[in-house]
């Protein structure tokens, strides 16, 4: 029946393979690792489980950088683990998502490899100077030359060349993958730079233009039409997901009509301050532009790209009580939500990582000016009193884990009624599928609105505001008031 397929109003919870936890010792997670903790993840409650990339790669850019897209990296395992990872996830009732990277390959892919440049961008600049002003979203030029003088195109590190999407065989050979892993089972896809695959014809310079000339460009819904049949072809709810950067809730509503993609990640909620003025008009754009589409709203705090809240909020107590509330916010809205690993657990931002384990070609590249994204991607904390926390038998972790995060493990949360653990817990058990929203009057500050499930309020004032009526859940302890930086929900 139309509307009520799961991912409507799924939580889907981010596993980022390389730091979620590691069975083998090496000190780098691996697809084992990860079914061993599903039963973590069915308790926690969420409904879905999204992959990034565990493909073979030279890992350039943490696995964003593919050298065969059919195939298991052997630092995370093999097919076969795959294969064990999915049943049992169906056994504990989870659905599982993977990550398709489909702007660009790495450069170790046999195509490129092969030299088969029709199927990546290749140009003649002039002068020594690149065909273009594009420059790659890690820092420097996107262009790189080749021992014959060409130049190819990388909106991202050297180590991943854009494909060329005009060519038929790059549709094909994406068709095919996706044909790999659905057929194996997979529940959905989460779609990297999904406005990216085509660029203006003639490779403008992007200059000043509002419209960058290699984002949003017209011809790629066509890919997404082909791909919603492909995948409307197999049996079984499976969606995707798209990730969708610099561009308007409008923009991006077009990827989520009807004959294209399900779902598109909300970066404008992902990015706002805690400020309930932005908060709010981001809520009402959001809703607004996926009501045109018929698709469902999503929310997020955190991912492998970004700060993690607790810190963006604050940092300290300031930041995990606000997170504690964001919390509560995000999963009383109505539509679908994505918890990223160890948000679960109120982990900060690892911010004074030592120069020499930063990983991130955004640091490298950037010359050591951008901190890059290893902050985020640290390893999760699951017991223990010492680093690794459980997280490799082998006592050690591909990066350093902060020696405080003894009170933040897993086995500390879970003996605490209070912690963070258990307030996602409690809400993923207490959430239920919504689809009904209307803003409520509200003092000045607060974001008050209900559900047919709820009536969800967040005090994002300095003082507390009354409180009509018992909540099923608070972010923080209350009374007949709503103390400052906490959500409730009361039961409607
Ligand atoms: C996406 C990924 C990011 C990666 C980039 C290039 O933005 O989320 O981690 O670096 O694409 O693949």
């Amino acid at each position: 029946m139309a509307g009520v397929e799961w991912w409507r109003s799924a939580v889907i919870y981010q596993v980022y393979p390389r730091s979620f936890a590691d069975s083998d010792g090496d000190g780098v997670g691996d697809l084992p690792g990860i079914t061993a903790k599903l039963a973590y993840l069915a308790d926690l409650g969420v409904d879905a489980v999204w992959l990034s990339p565990f493909y073979r790669s030279p890992m350039v850019d943490g696995g964003y950088d593919v050298a065969d897209y059919c195939d298991v990296d052997p630092v995370f395992g093999t097919l076969a683990d795959f294969d064990r990872l999915l049943a049992e996830a169906r056994t504990v009732g989870l659905k599982v998502i993977v990550d398709i990277v489909p702007n660009h390959t790495s450069d170790r892919h046999p195509w490129f490899q092969q030299s088969l440049r029709d199927r990546y961008i290749f140009s003649t600049g002039s002068d020594d100077r690149p065909p273009n002003d594009w420059q790659s979203l890690f820092g420097g030029p996107a262009w790189t030359r080749t021992t014959d003088g060409s130049w190819y195109l990388h909106l991202f590190d050297p180590g991943q060349p854009d494909l060329n999407w005009r060519n038929p065989q790059v549709r094909d050979e994406f068709d095919a993958i996706l044909r790999f892993w659905l057929d194996r089972g997979v529940d959905g896809f989460r779609i990297d730079v999904a406005h990216g695959m085509i660029k203006a014809e003639g490779l403008p310079d992007a200059g000043g233009e509002q419209r960058l000339p290699y984002f949003d460009q017209e011809e790629v819904h066509d890919i997404y039409r082909s791909w919603r049949k492909l995948i409307d072809s197999y049996l079984g709810e499976r969606m995707t997901v798209a990730e969708v950067f610099d561009s308007t809730p409008e923009r991006v509503a077009r990827y989520v009509a009807g004959d294209e993609l399900h779902q598109a990640f909300n970066f404008d909620f992902l990015e706002a301050p805690w400020d309930p003025a932005v908060l709010r008009k981001i809520i009402d754009e959001t809703l607004a532009a996926v009501k045109d589409v018929g698709a469902p709203a999503t929310w997020v705090l955190s991912n492998h790209d970004r700060r993690r809240h607790v810190t963006r909020f604050g940092g300290g107590l300031v930041g995990l009580r606000r997170a504690r509330a964001a919390a509560l916010l995000m999963l009383g809205l109505p539509g679908s939500a994505y918890v990223y690993q160890g948000e679960e657990l109120g982990l900060p931002e690892v911010l004074d990582l030592p120069d020499e384990v930063r990983a991130d070609p955004q640091w490298v590249r950037s010359g050591g000016r951008e901190l890059g994204r290893d902050g985020c991607r640290v390893p999760l904390p699951w017991e223990g009193d010492a680093p690794p926390f459980g997280f490799s038998p082998g006592g050690r972790a591909w990066l350093p884990m902060p020696r405080e995060w003894a009170a933040r493990t897993v086995a500390a949360q879970r003996e605490d009624p209070d912690s963070m653990l258990n307030l996602y817990r409690k809400a993923l058990h207490l959430r239920r599928p919504a689809t009904e929203f209307a803003w409520r009057p509200a003092p000045d500050g607060v974001l008050c609105f209900e559900t047919e499930r709820f009536l969800v309020t967040a005090n994002l004032s300095g003082s507390p505001v009354p409180l009509l009526g018992v909540p099923a859940l608070a972010s923080s302890p209350v009374t007949d008031e709503l103390p400052p930086d906490t959500t409730a929900w009361i039961r409607t």
